[in-house]
């Protein structure tokens, strides 16, 4: 990596902390700022003596200017990450997605930062008019969160355009493994362990993802540091319905458990979420981790940790 320091905002979290991991091994001096709403301090459990943790909020002005002084590099990932969280607190999601990350745009702006690199999310495109969808989708969020997340999105494109910020954005479709605190997979985990015979799946089993293990989503960081200038999706290249994970799923926790698909799904859920990754392959992004043997590494790290 070019450069020798980095501010990872959302440090504390799921994807955050793999990225703090590797920055640290990269050698980077790494500082993060978390504000613990979701994130963990046991995240960071094996880099904490080598990096700055600041317990901080992104809506906080003249500390975001103080921990930016020296930093070469800023990853924005503090942001409410929940969509159920942003339909019962949308202000909380805009003032945290939206406003939070004009703060640290604009903090950049006026300090010495070489690049900013923004976690953007699938979330923008809302239903697919085509799959898979490339970056030249339209955009059509379908929740809160979909909005705030293009609102950050925009907002670094525009200081690209008018400030020359050096801004490159990851739009991440749905990333899964260890430490992660939320969604499908964490979902069936925790319910095989109250009850082995029986799997309620939310929904009718029909919905498509486009699941990316967290070290690979990592490598999708590092290159676009390196070397993306763009807006780039990130995913791990092969679609898998929600019917296809519950199996694999109770395969490999409880064999035999009979799996019952309920129906309805949550407000601002998308059916159907394929990536086209043509633009970051061309960056030399490669995944390394198939579904089967980045569920089993997830499982293994539940039963350690639970
Ligand atoms: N996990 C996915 O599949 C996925 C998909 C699309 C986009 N993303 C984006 O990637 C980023 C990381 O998501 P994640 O899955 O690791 O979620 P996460 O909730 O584990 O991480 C978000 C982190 O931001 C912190 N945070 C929240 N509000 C904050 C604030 N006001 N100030 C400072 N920190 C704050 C949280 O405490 C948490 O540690 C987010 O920006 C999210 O929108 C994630």
């Amino acid at each position: 990596m070019k450069y020798n320091n980095a501010l990872v905002t959302g440090g504390a979290g799921f994807i955050g902390s793999h990225l703090v991991d590797r920055l640290v091994e990269d050698g980077l001096a790494v500082t993060v700022i978390d504000n613990l709403q979701a994130g963990k301090l046991e995240n960071l459990e094996d880099a904490r003596d080598k990096i700055t943790f600041v317990k901080g909020d992104v809506k906080d002005v003249e500390l975001l200017k103080r921990i930016l002084q020296g930093i070469d590099i800023v990853f924005i990932l503090g942001a409410n990450a929940s969509v159920p969280y942003s339909v019962e607190n949308p202000r909380y999601d805009f003032e945290t997605n939206a406003l939070g990350t004009f703060n640290v745009l604009e903090a950049s702006i006026n300090s010495d930062v070489k690049k900013v690199v923004y976690a953007s999310s699938a979330a923008v495109y809302g239903e697919p008019e085509y799959t898979p969808m490339d970056e030249k989708h339209p955009m059509h969020p379908i929740s809160p969160y979909g909005a705030s997340k293009l609102a950050g999105e925009t907002t670094g494109m525009a200081f690209k355009e008018t400030y020359g910020l050096n801004f490159a954005s990851i739009r991440i479709f749905n990333t899964y493994g260890p430490r992660q605190p939320r969604y499908v997979m964490y979902d069936f985990i925790m319910k095989l362990r109250k009850n082995q015979k029986k799997l309620n799946v939310l929904g009718t089993g029909e919905q498509v993802r486009d699941y990316c293990y967290v070290s690979d989503m990592v490598d999708a960081f590092m290159l676009v540091a390196e070397k993306g200038d763009d807006i780039y999706n990130a995913a791990g290249g092969v679609p898998t319905s929600i019917r296809e994970l519950a199996e694999l799923m109770v395969s490999e926790i409880s064999p035999g458990a009979e799996i019952q698909y309920g129906g309805k799904t949550w407000k601002g859920d998308i059916n159907t979420l394929i990536a086209d990754i043509t633009k970051l392959k061309n960056l030399g992004f490669a995944p390394k981790v198939d579904l089967r043997n980045g569920v089993k590494r997830m499982i293994e790290w539940f039963e350690e940790k639970n």
